[in-house]
């Protein structure tokens, strides 16, 4: 493997910081393992516009509240970094808790209302624990394109400001969500779903599709098109939908009167796993 493999914060940075010094670009793929396709995407497109790629893989125990899935998460270390291998990363930090935490963390990092509405109404202590170990990424890492993926809207959002706000020398790039043949958003939680309801999940993609073409269409009214989203999810008996919204791109606030660009992002309860999705029209003027 022509992958380098470290587990210290210190032989991360030192690496990076050496790289720079010659010259090169730095590209960042933050991941929780598990790796998938839309993954390699972010890498991909790290690997094509950045000298160096750099992955790091750590299940975050932060962002998981006390009764989730932190310690089933799913986990393949050596199926991992020969993915990284063949996507054509340079270097891989793949840190043990200790490594990231060696004491109780005192200092958090809070995005204000981009981490309490939506997943963070849902998740009250999620987004601090997010942008917490993004914000220590972004300082392990230094100068660098981080890649991030649409699939987690909020987060996304919620991570681009805390890099302006904060003045992180860290340029956030949004990247497409990457989707199995049928629609569904690919995610490391789909293995948690049964036959049935992977076969039922891709309603979600559908019922953002439906939203879509009511905008399309003409619809104006913003909590009509949450409806016409909701009715198709709620109709599959499989689902427990969590919410609907419809937000201006890039915030998480819900307009009165829909205009511009707009996303509708979803989350809902297939069995055990929650899963997210979102899907942006530009409103025909
Ligand atoms: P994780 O869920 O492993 O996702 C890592 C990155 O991959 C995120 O930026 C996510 O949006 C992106 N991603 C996941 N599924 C995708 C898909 N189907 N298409 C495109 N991109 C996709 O998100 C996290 O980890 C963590 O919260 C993290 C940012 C690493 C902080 O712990």
């Amino acid at each position: 493997m022509a992958v380098i493999v470290v587990d210290t914060i210190a032989a991360f940075r030192s690496h990076l910081d050496a790289e720079r010094q010659a010259g090169r670009t730095v590209g960042l793929v933050p991941t929780m393992g598990y790796l998938h396709a839309g993954h390699v995407s972010l890498m991909a497109r790290s690997v094509r516009e950045r000298d160096v790629t750099a992955v790091t893989i750590f299940v975050n125990p932060l962002q998981f509240g006390a009764n989730e899935d932190l310690s089933s998460y799913p986990r393949d270390l050596p199926r991992d970094l020969e993915l990284c291998d063949r996507a054509g990363v340079d270097l891989v930090l793949a840190p043990s808790v200790a490594e990231m935490y060696p004491q109780p963390i005192l200092t958090t990092v809070a995005v204000a209302e981009l981490g309490s509405t939506m997943e963070g109404a849902a998740r009250p202590t999620h987004f601090a624990g997010v942008s917490t170990v993004v914000a220590k990424l972004f300082n392990i890492t230094g100068a660098c394109h981080a890649y991030f993926g649409e699939k987690d809207y909020q987060q996304l959002a919620l991570v681009t400001r805390m890099a302006q706000d904060l003045s992180f020398p860290v340029t956030v790039v949004a990247c497409p969500i990457q989707r199995e043949p049928d629609g569904l958003a690919m995610s490391s939680r789909n293995v948690y779903l049964t036959e049935a309801e992977r076969a039922a999940a891709p309603v979600l993609h559908r019922a953002l599709q439906a939203g879509v073409r009511f905008v399309e269409a003409g619809a104006r009214d913003t909590d009509a098109a949450r409806g016409v989203v909701a009715a198709m999810i709620e109709a599959e008996p499989l689902a427990a939908l969590d919410y609907v919204e419809v937000v201006t791109d890039g915030t998480v606030t819900r307009p009165d009167v829909l205009g511009g660009t707009v996303r509708f992002v979803v989350a809902a309860r297939f069995g055990r796993p929650r899963l997210l999705d979102n899907l942006a029209v530009t409103v025909p003027a």
